[in-house]
């Protein structure tokens, strides 16, 4: 569990860039931090895994102030994948790549052997190949892998789709999800809304410092007010299932409250063939 009470920080001492933040993150949770450029959202995950300190308040990893902890101690509880994996990545091959985590905390030998050994089948990855060579799509899978192998309770994941082209996005998410399936908890920074619609179970919205939203997905995401502030738009389907409601008398309910082109066209398929009788 990961607990913000009130938190500000800076990094210069005096401007505030999180300015009294609070929320929890359980156990299990799929959560989006979503928001304008400069909110705040890479900020707080670098609080979230205490690679910076709150200048006031408290950010509690498992019921312990980051503060009290070494960032060690907090690696092994919170993984932490860059938006750049070029900045995670610095062996000469994938397989050294992978027992990399293990060797930081002390943990090689047969186990990490093995678990490098089930990733490398898991991911399909070739285990000599030069982590540079690879596209962008399976560099970013790879520093998804070395922080899987650690096997850590939490995933902070900062914009873990961008640049990516649709399909290596999709098989990033999936890896994600079913992680996240096997219990992982886990926090992203998304500017997507498709993708956070499709995958996040629970939104944050940031604007300039602060938390402005914090519930169910599609609950923020229909927000007006949360969508202004916060300058973002809702998937598609959604904006389009919204539109209607908005615009067509007497709009059916399984029409309005459509979020995904599934539901959207199963709503439009029904209200069709009701009409046409
Ligand atoms: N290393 C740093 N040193 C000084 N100021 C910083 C640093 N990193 C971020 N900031 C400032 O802190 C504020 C919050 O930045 P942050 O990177 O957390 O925003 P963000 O929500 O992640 O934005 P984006 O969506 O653009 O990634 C911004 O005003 C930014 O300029
Ligand atoms: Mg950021």
């Amino acid at each position: 569990m990961i607990e913000f009470k009130n938190v500000s920080a800076s990094y210069d001492g005096e401007l505030a860039v999180l300015k009294g933040v609070s929320f929890t993150i359980h156990d299990g949770d799929f959560v989006a931090f979503v928001g304008t450029n400069g909110a705040g959202k890479s900020t707080t995950m670098r609080l979230a895994n205490g690679l910076l300190k709150p200048t006031a308040g408290e950010v509690l990893v498992d019921g312990v102030a980051t503060s009290q902890l070494k960032t060690s101690q907090i690696a092994r509880k919170v993984g932490f994948l860059f938006q750049n994996p070029d900045r995670q990545i610095c062996c000469n091959s994938v397989r050294e790549e992978l027992l990399f985590g293990f060797q930081v905390l002390g943990e090689q030998g047969p186990g990490a052997e093995a678990q490098v050994d089930e990733l490398i089948d898991r991911f399909g990855f070739d285990p000599d190949a030069e982590p540079y060579l690879l596209n962008r799509g399976t560099r970013q899978l790879l520093a998804l892998a070395s922080i899987i192998a650690l096997k850590p309770p939490t995933v902070i994941l900062d914009e873990p789709t961008t640049g990516l082209d649709y399909r290596e996005c999709q098989k990033v998410m999936e890896t994600v999800a079913q992680l996240n399936a096997e219990g992982t908890t886990v926090v992203m920074v998304c500017h997507d809304m498709e993708v956070v619609g499709d995958f996040a179970h629970r939104v944050i919205a940031m604007t300039d410092g602060q938390v402005v939203a914090d519930g169910p997905t599609f609950e923020v995401l229909r927000n007006q007010e949360v969508l202004e502030r916060a300058s973002i738009i809702p998937p598609q389907a959604t904006a389009v299932a919204m539109a209607l409601e908005e615009q067509v008398p007497n709009c059916p309910a399984a029409v309005a409250q459509a979020n995904t082109v599934e539901q959207l066209t199963e709503a439009l398929a029904a209200a069709a063939q009701e009409g046409g009788q």
